[in-house]
Order: C-alpha cells, then structure tokens, then sequence
C-alpha cells in the first residue's frame, strides 16, 4: 500500500489550559509538565465528526488529490455522529461517491492504524483501487468537564488519508503489527449501551481513564512493539526517519523513544496545539510534515497507534 495523500482539519474554537483551570483543580505549568499540551480544538455544539471529516477530505482535494478511484470508505472513530448511519455513509453522501464501501471502524486512539491495516487488505487483494481511510473525533462532546484527569488531555480533529495500491514500485510496508489486552479494557473506555465495565459504573456515553495503568502499559507494550517492527523489518532505531506514535502524551513518547532508541526529535507530535484528538492525532501529526517536505520518499516511517480497549497497532513504512 502507499499513502498517496492527506488532509486535515481542526474546528475554530480554542480550549486552553488556562480555560480549563477556570473548570477544574489544575493550571498550565500541571499540564504542559506531565502532557506538553497546550490547547485543543472543540467542535461547534451542531459539529460533529463527519462534518470535520468532510472539511480534512476538502483539505485534501485542495491539495490536488482526486477521489475518482476511491471504492471504499472506511472511518475510525469512537465518536460517531449516530450509533448509525455511520459516519463513512453520511461522508460518501456527501462526497457524491458513488459505487463505493463504507464503514466505521472502533479501535480508539489506534483506529486510524487500524483502518490503515484493512485498507490495506482491501488494496493488496485487488478488491478496492483506492481507500478513504479518515480519523475523526469529537471528543469534547463525551468528555467529562469536571474530571481533571481527563478533560485536560482531549480535543477535536479529523485528518484522511488516501490510500492505494503502489503499482510496480518496490513494496512500501516494511513490516506490521497488531496487538489487543481486552482484561484490560476497564483503564479506558467510553460508555455506551453499558454503563458498567469490571464492576464500575458510569453514567452514559462518559470517557473515563486510568491514566497511570495506561501509561504503564503503553510505554511497555508500545517500546516492545516497536523493537519487534524493527527486528522484522532488520531496521535498527536510528534507521527510523520519522516515528509518528499516537499523540496521547509528550513525556510517554520521550520514554518509549529512551526505551527503543529512536532520537525524540524524529518523533512528530500533534498534542501541543490539539491535544489528544485519538484517532485523528497519527494523521494531523504526519499530513504538516508531508507537506512542508520534512517527510520525503525513501524515509523510513514509522507509525504506531495505541489506546482504549487497550489495543494497538504499528506499520514500519518506507515512504512513497
Ligand atoms: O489516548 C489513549 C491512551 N492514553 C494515554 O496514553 C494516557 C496515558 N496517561 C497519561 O497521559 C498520564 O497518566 C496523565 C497525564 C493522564 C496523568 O499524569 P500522571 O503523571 O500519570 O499523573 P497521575 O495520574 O499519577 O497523578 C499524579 C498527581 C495526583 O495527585 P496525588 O495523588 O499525587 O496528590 C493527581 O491527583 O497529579 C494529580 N492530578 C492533577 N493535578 C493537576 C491529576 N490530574 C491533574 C491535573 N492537574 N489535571
């Protein structure tokens, strides 16, 4: 597979750290410390993620691409607008695509690698030219705004990739991993039809997050992982160009680049200005370094999303 564009978009309004001390026990030198967040972007009250997902595809068409081959739509969210139609419908409508597979996809803060992998499926087997591969959040719309412990972390955004088949070119994915702890779901996650998880209660649709347990796993878990993506590749850590990890937070990447050896400043973030906007962070992250050249063909990528349920998945990628 070859990722042959991107684009994104992040709604207007600003939540900054100090908004939040206005709400809750906590003040920016706490967050910047612990998070290297500063501010999110939150969604319109009649905005929701297809409509941020629409504008990241409007991005992307601006920057030239085309979607007369896309056979398939597939959206990563955990925050669709309905239980269904889901978002990938409403955004095929909306796009006037005709002929063409559309679904959502759950994994969280790892969905856009998630839906990357099964893009991938889709072009390797022939069964799709091109995929819209889309990471949309709204976040804010679920988080609880007296809860410190998380209201400081998330924010809104989409970014979207278009994803094909690289044709003669030598093969771009180097190796792949994907991995799940479902024992582990009850550290994050977002109520539904269920309010209880392992014995806690939560009111409906609520976000709540052991942040330490998740911390814990993902720079173990996540650090192995990426040894294991290198070894299978016969990459060392200072061949990685570009590690693209899941912007959940800057002290956790700093730990997990220590742990496997890849400098920090390879590491490209989108937490500081929209804080953790789950499954739309890989692709904010990657489409501004694609884009101002920083991302060339022939570097070594590595991707790696991590998240509720918990779950993870990481692509080791020679750019195209
Ligand atoms: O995106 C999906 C994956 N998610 C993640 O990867 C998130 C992983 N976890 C984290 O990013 C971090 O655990 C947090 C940023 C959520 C929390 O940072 P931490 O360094 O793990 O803090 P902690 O939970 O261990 O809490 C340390 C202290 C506690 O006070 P005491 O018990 O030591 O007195 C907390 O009550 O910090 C307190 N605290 C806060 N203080 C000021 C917790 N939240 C805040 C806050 N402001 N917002």
């Amino acid at each position: 597979m070859r990722i042959a564009a991107l684009g994104t978009y992040v709604p207007q309004k600003r939540l900054t750290n100090d908004d939040l001390a206005r709400l809750v026990d906590t003040d920016d030198a706490w967050i910047v410390r612990r998070t290297g967040i500063r501010e999110r972007r939150i969604a319109d009250e009649h905005e929701y993620t297809s409509d941020l997902c629409l504008q990241a595809v409007r991005d992307m068409e601006r920057r030239g691409a085309r979607l007369d081959a896309v056979d398939y739509i597939i959206v990563c969210t955990a925050t669709p607008d309905y239980g269904f139609p889901s978002v990938a419908a409403r955004l095929q409508h909306r796009l006037g695509l005709t002929n063409c597979g559309a679904i959502d996809l759950t994994a969280a803060c790892a969905g856009f690698m998630y839906g990357l992998d099964c893009a991938d499926a889709l072009v390797n087997t022939g069964r799709a030219r091109s995929v819209l591969v889309a990471g949309g959040e709204t976040l804010s719309k679920v988080v609880d705004y007296q809860d410190r412990a998380t209201c400081i972390l998330f924010g809104d955004g989409a970014g979207v990739a278009l994803v094909d088949a690289p044709g003669d070119a030598p093969p771009t994915l180097l190796a792949r991993r994907a991995a799940s702890d479902g024992a582990s779901g009850k550290e994050l996650f977002l109520t539904g039809l269920r309010d209880e998880i392992a014995g806690i209660v939560e009111p409906d649709r609520v976000l709540r997050q052991n942040g330490r347990a998740v911390y814990e796993w993902a720079v173990t878990n996540v650090s192995a992982g990426i040894c294991e993506l290198l070894d299978a590749a016969e990459l060392r850590a200072c061949d990685v160009d570009w590690f693209v990890p899941h912007s959940a937070n800057a002290r956790m990447i700093e730990s997990i680049c220590k742990r496997t050896g890849i400098p920090y400043d390879r590491a490209l973030m989108s937490l500081e200005w929209c804080g953790n906007t789950s499954a739309a962070s890989i692709p904010l992250a990657l489409a501004p370094a694609v884009h101002d050249g920083r991302v060339r063909p022939g570097d070594v990528v590595l991707l790696y999303g991590f998240g509720g349920g918990l779950v993870e998945n990481g692509m080791l990628m020679r750019w195209s």
